[in-house]
């Protein structure tokens, strides 16, 4: 039996989808190298817009004609449409209306019940069969029945993973979100804020060093908020720690000794970035000059109908802060346009926040309404389509000249390239600078996984061409300890 999962959305699913792969790889399950070889098929999904459950359901009609033509295809949804209200978990115990309605679904699960995928699939085989030989649909409530409840959420992160890289890892610390941003679903698909056992992540981490990995990305909705929500309520401690974020981090930046080079945190929130946690930054030596801090807007009146407990100013501040600490580091971004109520004034202040804080990149958003959230509920989604796209193309433009510029004062200069991957068409390697910026450079496939020194000859809108010294390149010499 061959399996394919088909991952959308952020870091948080990939690394989940490399936790299925390991649950299945115990049932049997073998992963298929093509999308059609699979008896199989996974879908991790993500809610964050409506374009990405848009694919999953043009997807899902391509699978149906697959199916149709009596193709013998088991077919199962995770990820973030399925939302914690569409099982047994829920108050209401009701089946989101979402997933009932998607038809060549065979089974759908939360993703904290990975480890019971066993049952699940079993039951799943067993109904499929069922429908083929009755030649009938299985009925949508059907789904509920396979559905496991968990105890402990974060049960399903002590599955080992197989993971995609050997060198370049997403290790998860935290699920859930307890911000509750007004826009955002994560709070509903994800439910609640949990913070995985600090000695779970260095173990983790640890034994991924141990086999050559080079960079960890720690990943998880608000990062900077590590185990505050499970603080102890006698000793306000987690883990026996008073600053849990930190202390990890800590801890992680020892396995440099090991080989670790970079640590990266994806995404802090601004409302908890402390600025102790600024300082560490700047000491341990793991961690890159790059900082990802979402804002989302550059209005006041916006940020608060966002409900981001943040005003522009302070954000402003927190960046002067870690650029005064951190001289050139690098600074990006997350930015909605068109939210509920967004004049062109208050757009017009987010352009000002651009045009003052110049980040090196942003992923820009138009806003898109979520079922279930606040503003799709009591706000109206009043920025007509035109609009967001003209305020997205306003964003974009001045993205692009910054991004440019920040990347011409990088030319002549040596930047240390993880190399992620190569070309055997155009012989080029690619990858990332410990500041983050997207690397090109003549090279060789036996580069990949490792750091290569490059200098820098050419700048381009969004990335940067060089040059190793010699064609075969020069890994670096791993640095001294601190
Ligand atoms: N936890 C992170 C963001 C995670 S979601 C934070 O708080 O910053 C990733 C990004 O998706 C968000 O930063 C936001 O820019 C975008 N996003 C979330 N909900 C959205 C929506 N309803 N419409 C458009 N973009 C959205
Ligand atoms: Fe969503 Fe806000 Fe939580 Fe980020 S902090 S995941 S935007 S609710
Ligand atoms: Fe998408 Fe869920 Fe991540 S909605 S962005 S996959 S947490």
């Amino acid at each position: 039996m061959k399996y394919f999962i088909q991952t959308l959305g952020c870091a948080m699913n990939y690394s989940d989808s490399e936790r299925v792969a390991a649950a299945l790889g115990k049932l049997g399950y073998s992963g298929a190298k093509k999308e059609g070889d699979a008896d199989l098929y996974i879908f991790n999904t993500c809610s964050i817009r409506q374009k990405g459950e848009d694919r999953v359901f043009g997807k899902l009609m391509a699978l149906e004609a697959r199916k149709r033509h009596g193709e013998n295809l088991l077919v199962g949804l995770t990820g973030c449409m399925v939302r914690r209200t569409s099982t047994k978990n829920s108050p209401r115990r009701k089946i989101d209306k979402l997933v009932r309605d998607l038809d060549p679904v065979d089974f759908v699960f939360r993703i904290e019940d990975a480890k019971g995928l066993g049952r699940i699939l079993k039951d799943a085989a067993k109904k499929h069969a069922i429908r083929k030989t009755k030649e009938k649909r299985i009925r949508h409530q059907d789904h509920q029945e396979i559905m496991t409840d968990s105890c402990d959420r974060l049960d399903y992160l002590d599955i080992k993973p197989v993971y995609n890289s050997t060198f370049q890892v997403f290790v998860p610390i935290q699920i859930g979100c307890d911000k509750y941003c007004t826009y955002c679903i994560v709070p509903y698909s994800r439910g609640r804020e949990q913070s995985r056992p600090m000695e779970e992540i260095l173990a983790e981490c640890k034994s991924l060093v141990k086999k050559g990995c080079k960079e960890i990305t720690l990943v998880g909705q608000t990062v900077n908020s590590y185990g505050l929500s499970g603080l102890d309520k006698e000793s306000g401690l987690f883990n026996g720690v008073k600053e849990p974020f930190i202390r990890l981090l800590g801890k992680i930046d020892k396995l440099r000794a090991l080989g670790l080079d970079r640590l990266r945190f994806s995404s802090p929130h601004p409302y908890d970035y402390s600025d102790s946690l600024i300082k560490v930054h700047a000491k341990l030596k793991t961690l890159p000059p790059h900082f990802h801090i979402p804002v989302q807007a550059g209005s006041d009146e916006t940020l608060k109908r966002m409900n981001r407990r943040y005003t522009a100013a302070d954000y402003k501040e927190l960046i002067r802060k870690i650029r005064a600490t951190i001289p050139g580091a690098s600074v990006t971004t997350d930015i909605i346009v068109g939210f509920c109520g967004e004049t062109k004034r208050d757009f017009a202040q987010t352009l000002t926040l651009f045009k003052d804080i110049k980040w090196d990149m942003a992923f820009l958003a138009r806003y898109s309404p979520r079922p279930g959230t606040v503003s799709q509920k009591f706000f109206k989604d009043d920025v007509p389509r035109a609009e967001k796209a003209r305020r997205w193309h306003a964003l974009n433009n001045l993205l692009k000249k910054f991004s440019l510029a920040y990347n011409k004062k990088l030319v002549g200069k040596t930047l240390e390239v993880l190399v992620e991957k190569y070309d055997p068409k155009l012989k080029e390697c690619e990858g990332k600078s410990r500041e983050n910026k997207l690397v090109q450079f003549p090279g060789e496939a036996s580069m990949v996984g490792t750091i290569q020194k490059v200098k820098i000859t050419k700048a381009l809108d969004w990335n940067l061409k060089g040059q190793t010294r010699s064609a075969k390149g020069a890994e670096c010499p791993k640095k001294n300890k601190s």
